[in-house]
């Protein structure tokens, strides 16, 4: 067990998100905004289990999920308004020459951990997930707010799916099987409020950019999207172009050498990094410029 919860070369991780790295703090973030709310959507599954252990197990552990996600959500209001406030001071999109992180990189971190994440939902549909949920095993997020008879024995619902001209449609399947995509949705709506979020930084700014979350056909390699090629928009291409264009849209290798260059500690006190603003709050109320640490 401990052999398999330490991920390497040879025994890689299960779960592909889970094995990509985490070299610098936007990615960390990003990790933390959109891994860490995968688990919340799993936990929140088996909240509802009808194996009470497991349900109060999950109930405890979604709490502690919640603060990694805070540390994403806020993580990446510090970089986005760090950002925003030297385009707006230098009125350029460019302010890696005052050591920050573009809007261009962060939505290019935001389109590669957001994709990665979406995959850890699994297939659109699976039979497994439909046994489980009527063993009652696993619920649906938010159980209770659900208005059916919580069976699922005559529901439909709508599925990601390629068209017969091979274009990102949808199709409807019984709800039953398509719990995945049920999750996913769920998951996905709530990924938008974090967008929303930093947008709103931007628009306070009188900025015109906007984040956007990437097409859910962008970047796949579980699921029906696995087998074409997407741009974030949701326009499919062929592997050429992708192989041509994806580094317009994932960062590459010069964006993270230049993230990494610019994770530099800084321990002088009042004073930080200079590709992210100060917390709104400091730590237990305290200001920023606060003796935190004694070191004899
Ligand atoms: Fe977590």
């Amino acid at each position: 067990m401990l052999h398999r919860n330490s991920g390497s070369d040879e025994a890689p991780r299960i779960l592909g998100a889970f094995n990509e790295e985490t070299p610098d703090w936007l990615s960390f973030f990003m990790f933390t905004y959109f891994t860490d709310r995968d688990g919340k959507y799993q936990l929140g599954t088996l909240k509802e289990s009808a194996f009470d252990p497991l349900s109060r197990t999950c109930e405890f552990m979604l709490k502690e999920e919640a603060h990694h996600m805070f540390v994403g959500t806020t993580g990446i209001d510090r970089v986005v308004e760090r950002t925003v406030a030297l385009m707006t001071e230098h009125d350029t999109d460019d302010v890696s020459a005052h050591g920050a992180i573009s809007l261009k990189t962060v939505q290019k971190y935001l389109n590669f951990h957001y994709s990665v994440s979406v995959d850890l939902f699994g297939s659109e549909t699976s039979t497994n997930v439909a046994n489980y949920f009527t063993a009652g095993l696993k619920g649906r997020w938010s159980e209770e707010r659900r208005k059916d008879d919580h069976r699922l024995t005559s529901e439909a619902i709508m599925v990601d799916a390629i068209t017969g001209d091979g274009e990102i449609g949808q199709t409807e399947v019984a709800a039953l099987v398509g719990l995945n995509t049920d999750l996913r949705q769920e998951y996905i709506s709530d990924c938008q409020s974090g967008v929303n979020r930093w947008n709103r930084i931007l628009d306070e700014a009188g900025l015109p950019q906007r984040l956007k979350l990437p097409s859910v056909a962008f970047n796949r390699k579980v699921g029906v999207f696995a087998a074409i090629q997407a741009t974030p928009d949701g326009v499919v291409i062929s592997e050429d172009e992708w192989n041509r264009r994806q580094g317009e849209w994932l960062p590459t290798a010069v964006d993270k050498t230049f993230v990494r260059s610019l994770m530099q500690p800084v321990h002088e006190r009042g004073k930080i990094a200079s590709w992210i603003a100060p917390p709104r709050q400091g730590v237990n109320g305290q200001p920023f410029d606060y003796d935190y640490v004694h070191l004899r």
